[in-house]
């Protein structure tokens, strides 16, 4: 799913902007409110021309800023493949570290802005590239297989990267009996039952080296990272929401528990969940994710009715807002920098990836 592109936009005036906030967001939203975000988003809008920019926007983006200033939103294979093939010289984050950080190793001449410096993520900071090397020496030969939920240095001591869009094809691509896949727990789970690999969890001893029972069988060797919010959601929330409304289909993120995909209708990253949505027709839907994606997904869906578990928001994609957007823009903050040493050994895990479609 994209947006309209940036000349339709740079030319929408505040009333224009207000307007079309209005009829995605004004049930959701006070009209007081959309005027404000009309008028950041026209200034955005602006800068973006005057500093030839593009801004990316992650599909957990909160709803006024997602319809109204990033010229491509998407999931993070999606915002990657735009990063990359920009010819603009700013390249705007809207999401977190690890996406600002891949779009640099992947379009390295660009200037590349993160509006604020504490968008992290859990699955990033749950592994080092120590760790990787650890994992390495462990099982020697083994190719290494990570998410691109993690920073550069982790990335570099990778084979290959992966995303929830394309984590069956990556590992599948590999052709080998055993793959180290990093750092999900959860998702590894669910790949590996995707896959029929049977998979263990080694653990690092306080020397930092890894320890695993070499006499159990595995094809998959995991790690255990959490995403933050997914691990929230249970099988028993499944259940009592079932009960309510019985003819719901249930769509899970694959960063869920392997419980929670299998109990769900479907699996898949955050665009494949926007298209189920879009291509499918049932009275009820619930998206086991970000939160702000239910509101995105319903209003790009007026049609379509979508039940919420809204407690659950990612604290670092909240950090982006339209008024750090702004500034990041007006003072070319915050800029991404990747060593070129780390950047290049990155590159190669990065785009062998992007070349598996
Ligand atoms: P995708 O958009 O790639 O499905 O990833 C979800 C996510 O949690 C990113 O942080
Ligand atoms: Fe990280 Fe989870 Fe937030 Fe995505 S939703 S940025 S995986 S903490």
């Amino acid at each position: 799913m994209s947006t309209l592109d940036s000349r339709d936009r740079t030319r929408m005036s505040v009333e224009a902007i207000y307007e079309d906030l209005k009829a995605k967001l004004g049930d959701i939203s006070p009209d007081f409110e959309l005027r404000v975000k009309a008028e950041l988003a026209c200034e955005i809008n602006q800068l973006k021309v005057q500093r030839n920019a593009v801004i990316l926007g992650h599909n957990y983006m909160e709803p006024a800023l997602f319809h109204s200033v990033p010229d491509f939103v998407g999931d993070s294979l999606d915002l990657s493949r735009k990063a990359a093939l920009t010819d603009r010289d700013v390249i705007v984050f809207c999401g977190v570290k690890f996406m600002a950080e891949t779009a640099k190793i992947l379009n390295p001449t660009r200037t590349v802005l993160i509006p604020s410096l504490k968008a992290g993520c859990s699955l990033a900071e749950s592994i080092t590239a120590a760790d990787v090397r650890a994992l390495k020496k462990r099982f020697p030969g083994v190719p290494v297989v990570t998410y691109v939920n993690t920073y550069a240095d982790v990335k570099a001591e990778s084979d290959i990267c992966c995303t929830s869009g394309n984590a069956v094809a990556v590992v599948e691509s590999l052709g080998t009996d055993t793959v180290i896949f990093l750092p999900d727990e959860y998702l590894a789970g669910n790949i590996a039952r995707q896959t029929g690999k049977h998979i263990i969890f080694p653990s690092r001893l306080p020397s930092g080296k890894i320890a695993a029972d070499t006499t159990v069988d595995y094809q998959m060797i995991g790690w255990h990272g959490r995403c933050e919010v997914h691990e929230r959601f249970t099988v028993d929330d499944i259940r009592r929401v079932r009960a309510q409304y019985p003819d719901v289909i249930i769509l899970a993120h694959p960063e869920c528990s392997p419980e929670v995909t299998a109990a769900s209708d479907f699996s898949g990253s955050t665009n494949a969940m926007i298209r189920y949505v879009e291509q499918t027709k049932a009275p009820h839907y619930l998206l086991l994710t970000e939160c702000s994606m239910g509101d995105n997904v319903a209003a790009a869906n007026p049609d379509k009715e979508m039940l919420r578990l809204c407690t659950v928001r990612c604290p670092h994609m909240n950090q982006i807002t339209l008024e750090m957007t702004r500034d990041a823009l007006l003072h070319m903050q915050y800029v991404t920098e990747v060593p070129e040493k780390i950047r290049v050994r990155a590159y190669r895990a990065v785009e062998r990836m992007l070349k598996i479609g």
